[in-house]
Formats: structure tokens, C-alpha cells, sequence
């Protein structure tokens, strides 16, 4: 059978000096909301204004930094607080709204935030993990149960997505967003957006979305958090903003700046990026709050003192100030000094006005506090179910050449590992506002998926046997926990238990925060307690599956020698163990493809698919004299961008173009044939590469400009066609216009990055 299917390219074709709003698009909600927002700052006196842009941390939540607020009830009563985080319920932020409400001269509702990265308390998995599903419906819809779920708490207003480009395994961070790619990432970015804010941010289940880390904060010099970021303008604007202006484009409301500093000024007093490039040029109107702490930091940075970095933050174009206070501490005293304007102050708290305009909250500051939409809204039966298919379609199967997996119903099963019963590290990092507790281990997913198979466990082995390691990990509750019984009896158990089974199935990896903020590693490994399991059971010779958790890629160069099958869960989220239960014994076969390669060794780091060729290209395998190569090691990554297998087979054929010239204002169709040879039904990713020959800046070897997952039954064709114009083929150049030029343009179509161009189209003039 021969199904056509057609997708429509829509790359981030805006270029990034229009403005995307014009003044005719000023609608009369827009007039309605000036107005409101006019009268109240006629009220305000210039304390109350600085008032609305401090942003408090009661406490209580998860604090990412040294400092929390205090006082908060009194100083919201004092008209000295414009929004709340880190607190939920719909009790406990009736009794702050109630004080903003009704003990304050001029009664203005808070904004509440809160940190909902992959789900709220139905946890999904990381997004990394999410990202490598490539299903964009489906990510959406994480994002709108996430805010059913959130709102129903109380909270208007999140501090997602994370949207940064990172290509460093090492930033702990990686595991937070969509990984290396500009393309998917944008794309990704802008479901996220419109899963959180839906069409109309006033109805009680959706909430203000907020673009981070603004800017470049996923190019952390080494990965090290927090670290300088420093690079050219052609690189931000052709590799690491474009998700940024993707979301923004889909109408995020909110902007958060990022610790980082860009060419030499911290992002957050970064006048550049938050006025020029973001206002001016993107047309962004919403709001920008800085990170945690993240105005006073500048001390450190080395910008001047409290007074110094919160007036040039201020006339940089920030808005709200994560924690801080240096706004609500110095402004004043800046205004009188003559350091700010008062109609620097006005602009920022009319932006924080009309956030609570456009969420309805003038009209009723209770709207999200409805006591009886907890029980309703979260943790439904359906939102978990949603959370188990959304965790199954992120698994990435790395190697399969054991062909040990999908597993019989009925097997005789070692269970082995120090993830393999374990609760606390499935939801993955940053997910505060989720409960490990509510989560399914391996192991009863798998009773649960496979109720006939003969399952003996054994733990193995510790996540790691460095007691230091694990505390440092151990911040936020036991997640590497060391066991009283020693490591030599521990793997005897599991060797033990492995001899008497038929197949064995290893759980093994990372600790939940073992990634995430302020979580970065110099090595890539899977910690050595758990290579020495590995190695050990290995040379029993059985059958054996490896279930990878990982908040980043790997370096399992080790592990991809041997002789198994090895499948990657990300951390899954709340419904981790029927997952992989659903996955290893083929109820779902797994299509997820990694975005963000997988390298051989630290050593190559960064290393990604769209990287330039240099001069002297050292693209072969094996070494070569004076090529841009390494002594020790390829240049390609173990496992690169876009990889995934399946339990099927797929073949791709007649890769072609519908003509052999494009003109500029014309389409040209790119199709492919995909085929199932393998013996089961099977979802693919199918992805267009295209590389530009000639160009007046150094073209990426690789470019990904299209995508489209497409469910094969076994034997079943398919014929994919991408239709592309000029549009998709633009790049910004050494004057940052953004530009297709003529020329030659290679192109194929495949299952991952790491093909062959097979065909070629030109762009004529
Ligand atoms: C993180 C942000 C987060 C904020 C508030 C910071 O440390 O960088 O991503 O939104 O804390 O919790």
C-alpha cells in the first residue's frame, strides 16, 4: 500500500529584525487593557510600582539558590510584592492574594509562579527525553495537562520552557530542553508555548508560559552551570536563538534572562539582548523576569554594587526581579539620584500590570483558586495513562544486534540494578512539584505489564560507592542511596540470580540528579559501581538487555561493545515501570530518536551533527596527518542526532526532488519512500537533511530543515514529501540579514542524521 503524506515546511522563516506586531493589529482588548492599566498607574505612587516588580520565594518549594525571601506576608501587605513562587494549593494562595487583595491601598492581585518543566504532579519524562519522541502534538499536550493540572493549584504563571540549544553533555541542564538542533528545538518551543497558554490566556486552565534562559545560557563554557558563555553573533542568530524567538513568535508572555553573560554583559542587565534584539526586533511585548537571584549576581560578575546592577538591569529592559530586591531596595533611591527615570520604573510595572490583565485577574484575583479542581484535575487516571504512551514514545533504542528485546510475556527474568526498584529517581530533575512516591518502579511495571514472567531481583550494585559523590547528589533527598550491604555481596546476589534466569535485564544509569541545575559532570560514565555489575553479569554469556537512565548522553563506549541490546529511558516520569514494561515486552515498539549526539569520550565534547567541515575535513574513519582530526579516537559521535532503531527495519528509496531547480518564490517537493522489511509494526521519524554547497558564510556540514513521524505496519510503504521554498533554505549572514542564497543544495532523507546526501536541487536567483 502506498499512503502519500504531505507536510508543509514551516521554518522559522520571521526575520529577526521585524517586528512581528504592526499597529493595526492593536485589537480592542488591547485598548480595553490599556486603559485598565493606565488608570491603576495613575493611582500608583512610584513605591508601589517598584512594588510590583519584586518577585518573593516564601519558601518551603525548592530553593535553586542561597537566599529566600522573608517576611513575605508583611511585605506583601505593604504593597511591596508584584508576584509569588514556590508556593501551591488554592488554600495557601488564597490567604497571599487575600492579603494583596484586600489589605493593600490599591488591592492588585500577584502574580503565582512556579517551575512546571515536565508536568506538574503528573510528571512526564525530562524533557530531553520528551524531545526525542519528535511528536509535536504530543509534547503539546504534555504541556496542557501540565497546566490543567498547575492551574488547578493556583498557579498562573510558569517558568517554562527551556528552550536553550545545548550541545554539552556535560551542563547537567541538557536534560531540561530539546537538545542540539535549532530546527526541532523551535518547533518543539512553540507546541510547548501553545500547550501552556492555549488560545486564550484568560480561561482558568491556561497560564502565562516563560521563555528561559534567555540567552545562550545551554553554551556554559566546559558545561560547567552558570559558567561564561561568549560567541559570535552568526552563530546566536543561525544556531542558538532561533528557539528562543520561536516561542516568543508563538506568543509567550513571559521571558526569563539567563545567569550567563553574553559578549562581556550578564544577560540579565544586558541591554542588547533584552531591548534591541528582543523588543525592538523581535517585537517581544510581554514581560522579563530575571532568573533567581540572578540581578544581584551581577555583583559578583563584576558590574558595580547592589545599586549599580539594579539600575542597569532596570534600563537594560528587565521587569521583575527573581528574589533579589535589589529593585525594591535601590530604585528609589536610584530615581532620586537621577540614575533611573520614573518612566523606566512605569514601563517595567505596566508590563507586570498587563500579565495580570491579559490572565483575567483584575476582573477575579480568585480565578484559579477553586478548592474543588485539585481533586478533579490532577493525577487523573487519563493524565497518567497520557504520561505512560508520552514516556514509551521517548525511549530510544540504542543497539539492538543482540536482538534480545522485545521480551517474552512469560520469561524468566533477572531483574538487576540499582534503578531497578527504586522510586525516588524516576520523575527525572526539576520536577519539584511532582511525588516520587506516586511513581512505578521497574519492577512493578513490569509485574504489572507481565504478570506470568518469573522475575527475581537483585539489586547489584550502589548507583555510585562514592560517599561524597552521593552527597553531593543527595541534595534534595536520598537519591543515591549506599547500601549497608557491601558491593562484592551485591553483585554476588545479582550474579546469582541472573544463572538461574533465562534473559537479564539491567536497569542501571544515572540518579535523577545526577543531571539538572547545578548538576554538571567532567565524565560521562556510567559510575564505575555499576560498569563493574555490567561487566560481570556480561561474561555470563546470557541474553541481556541493558534499560539505560540518563538526565544527558552518556559515554558508553564500553557498554556498546558488548554483546546487548540496550534501550534508553531517559528518567520516564510518574509512570516509569509500566513504560519500560510496555516497551521491553513489545507492546510498544520504541521510535524515539536522541537529540543531542552521544559522544565516544569526553574528549570530543561538543560534538554534533551540524557541525562545519573546517578545511581539512577528517570525515573518515580511521587517522589521517594533518586533518582536522584526533590521535585517539573519530570525529564522529557514537550515537548522533536523530539515531533511534526499532524492532523493525526500515529502508529508505527513491530519494528525490520534484524538479531540479527552485526558485526563489517558487516550492520544489523533496519525497522519499520508507519501508517496513522488519517483522513488526513500527512508528518512524523521518528527517530531511539538507547541506547548502556554496555560501557566503561556512555552511553546517548537516542541516535538519523537516520532519514527520509516520507509523508503518509491517511490509507497508510509504511515500513522505516535504515541500520546501526559498524560505527554509535562509540562514542569517555576516550582516545578520536573513538570506537563501543560489546555488547547489544537497539534500537526503533518512531515519538519522549520521547518511549520504543522495540528491541535489538548485536554487536559481
Ligand atoms: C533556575 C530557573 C528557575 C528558577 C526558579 C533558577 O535557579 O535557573 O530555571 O525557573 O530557579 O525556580
Amino acid at each position: 500500500m502506498i499512503k502519500k503524506s504531505l507536510i508543509t515546511l514551516s521554518l522559522i522563516t520571521g526575520c529577526f529584525f521585524a517586528p512581528i506586531k504592526n499597529a493595526t493589529a492593536q485589537t480592542t482588548s488591547d485598548s480595553k487593557m490599556n486603559a485598565k492599566v493606565d488608570e491603576i498607574l495613575a493611582e500608583m505612587t512610584i513605591e508601589e510600582k517598584i512594588g510590583q516588580l519584586n518577585l518573593l520565594n516564601p519558601g518551603g518549594g525548592v530553593a535553586t539558590g542561597a537566599v529566600v525571601s522573608d517576611n513575605v506576608q508583611q511585605k506583601i501587605k505593604d504593597g511591596e510584592v508584584g508576584g509569588l513562587f514556590g508556593v501551591a494549593g488554592p488554600d495557601k494562595i488564597r490567604i497571599a492574594q487575600d492579603y494583596a487583595v484586600n489589605d493593600t491601598r490599591l488591592g492588585i492581585p500577584l502574580l503565582i509562579g512556579s517551575d512546571v518543566i515536565h508536568g506538574y504532579k503528573t510528571t512526564f519524562p525530562i524533557p530531553l527525553g520528551t524531545s526525542a519522541s519528535w511528536d509535536l502534538e504530543m509534547i503539546k499536550k504534555t504541556a496542557q495537562i501540565a497546566a490543567q493540572e498547575a492551574t488547578a493549584d493556583g498557579i498562573n504563571w510558569n517558568f517554562s520552557p527551556m528552550v536553550d540549544i545545548a550541545r554539552d553533555p556535560r551542563w547537567g541542564r541538557i536534560a531540561e530542553g530539546a537538545g542540539e538542533d535549532p530546527y526541532l528545538g523551535s518547533q518543539i518551543a512553540k507546541a510547548m508555548v501553545e500547550g501552556y497558554q492555549g488560545d486564550d490566556l484568560t480561561k482558568e486552565n491556561t497560564m502565562i508560559a516563560t521563555v528561559k534562559h534567555f540567552a545562550l545560557y545551554g553554551a556554559s563554557e566546559a558545561g560547567r552551570d552558570y559558567n561564561t558563555t561568549d560567541m559570535s553573533r552568526v552563530k546566536m542568530f543561525n544556531e542558538y536563538l532561533p528557539p528562543y524567538k520561536a516561542a516568543i513568535d508563538a506568543g509567550a508572555a513571559s521571558v526569563m534572562s539567563s545567569f550567563n553573560d553574553v559578549d562581556g554583559v550578564p544577560a540579565t542587565g544586558n541591554k542588547w539582548l533584552l531591548t534591541d534584539l528582543l523588543r525592538d526586533r523581535w517585537g517581544f511585548d510581554g514581560f522579563v523576569t530575571s532568573d533567581y537571584t540572578s540581578l544581584n549576581e551581577m555583583i559578583a560578575h563584576g558590574m558595580g554594587d547592589l545599586q549599580d546592577v539594579s539600575a542597569l538591569a532596570l534600563k537594560a529592559g528587565l521587569d521583575m526581579d527573581m528574589v533579589g530586591e535589589g529593585f525594591l531596595k535601590t530604585l528609589k533611591k536610584s530615581l532620586d539620584e537621577g540614575k533611573v527615570t520614573e518612566e523606566e520604573i512605569t514601563t517595567a510595572a505596566r508590563r507586570i500590570l498587563e500579565a495580570k490583565y491579559k490572565l483575567g485577574l483584575f476582573e477575579d484575583p480568585y480565578k484559579y483558586l477553586d478548592e474543588n479542581r485539585p481533586e478533579k484535575d490532577i493525577l487523573s487516571e487519563e493524565s497518567r495513562a497520557f504520561s505512560r504512551k508520552v514516556a514509551a514514545h521517548s525511549f530510544v533504542l540504542l543497539k539492538k544486534d543482540a536482538r534480545v528485546l522485545p521480551l517474552q510475556k512469560n520469561a524468566k527474568i533477572a531483574l538487576v540494578g540499582p534503578l531497578a526498584n527504586n522510586k525516588n529517581n524516576m520523575l527525572g530533575t526539576w520536577a519539584p512539584t511532582g511525588d516520587p512516591q506516586l511513581s512505578i518502579p521497574v519492577l512493578e511495571g513490569i509485574k504489572n505489564v507481565a504478570p506470568k514472567a518469573k522475575i527475581s531481583y537483585a539489586q547489584g550494585a550502589n548507583i555510585t560507592d562514592d560517599k561524597q559523590f552521593a552527597e553531593n547528589i543527595n541534595v534534595f533527598g536520598p537519591r543515591a542511596e549506599i547500601s549497608e550491604t557491601s558491593p562484592e555481596k551485591m553483585l554476588e546476589e545479582a550474579l546469582k540470580v541472573a544463572k538461574k534466569s533465562d534473559v537479564i535485564v539491567a536497569v542501571v544509569g544515572e540518579a535523577s540528579e545526577m543531571s539538572g541545575e547545578a548538576a554538571s559532570r567532567t565524565n560521562l560514565l556510567i559510575p564505575e559501581s555499576q560498569k563493574k555489575m555490567i561487566r560481570e553479569l556480561a561474561k555470563l554469556g546470557k541474553p541481556m538487555a541493558l534499560v539505560l537512565m540518563s538526565g544527558r548522553p552518556l559515554n558508553i563506549s564500553e557498554e556498546s561493545e558488548l554483546n546487548v541490546d540496550i534501550l534508553q529511558v531517559w528518567h520516564p516520569g510518574v509512570e516509569a515501570g509500566n513504560a519500560i514494561a510496555d516497551v521491553i515486552f513489545g507492546d510498544y515498539n520504541p521510535s524515539g530518536k536522541i537529540t543531542a549526539s552521544w559522544p565516544r569520550n569526553v574528549g570530543q565534547v561538543p560534538v554534533y551533527y551540524s557541525m562545519k567541515r573546517t578545511g581539512r575535513p577528517g570525515e573518515a574513519e580511521g587517522f589521517e596527518k594533518f586533518k582536522s582530526e584526533f590521535l585517539d579516537v573519530d570525529n564522529s559521535p557514537l550515537y548522533p542526532f536523530g539515531y533511534g532503531l526499532s524492532y523493525t527495519d526500515f529502508e529508505y528509496s527513491d530519494i528525490k526532488a520534484s524538479s531540479e531547480d527552485l526558485t526563489m518564490d517558487g516550492t520544489i517537493t523533496l519525497s522519499a519512500t520508507i519501508t517496513n522489511t522488519g517483522e513488526h509494526d513500527g512508528e518512524e521519524v523521518v528527517q530531511l537533511y539538507i547541506h547548502d554547497k556554496v555560501r557566503s558564510i561556512t555552511p553546517p556540514m548537516k542541516q535538519l530543515i523537516g520532519f514527520e513521524k509516520m507509523m508503518l505496519k509491517k511490509g507497508e510503504s510509504k511515500t513522505v514529501t516535504f515541500e520546501v521554498s526559498a524560505d527554509d533554505l535562509k540562514f542569517y549572514n555576516s550582516s545578520l540579514e536573513h538570506v537563501a542564497e543560489a546555488g547547489e543544495f544537497e539534500f537526503f532523507i533518512a531515519g538519522s542524521s549520521d547518511n549520504e546526501f543522495k540528491n541535489t536541487f538548485t536554487l536559481k536567483e
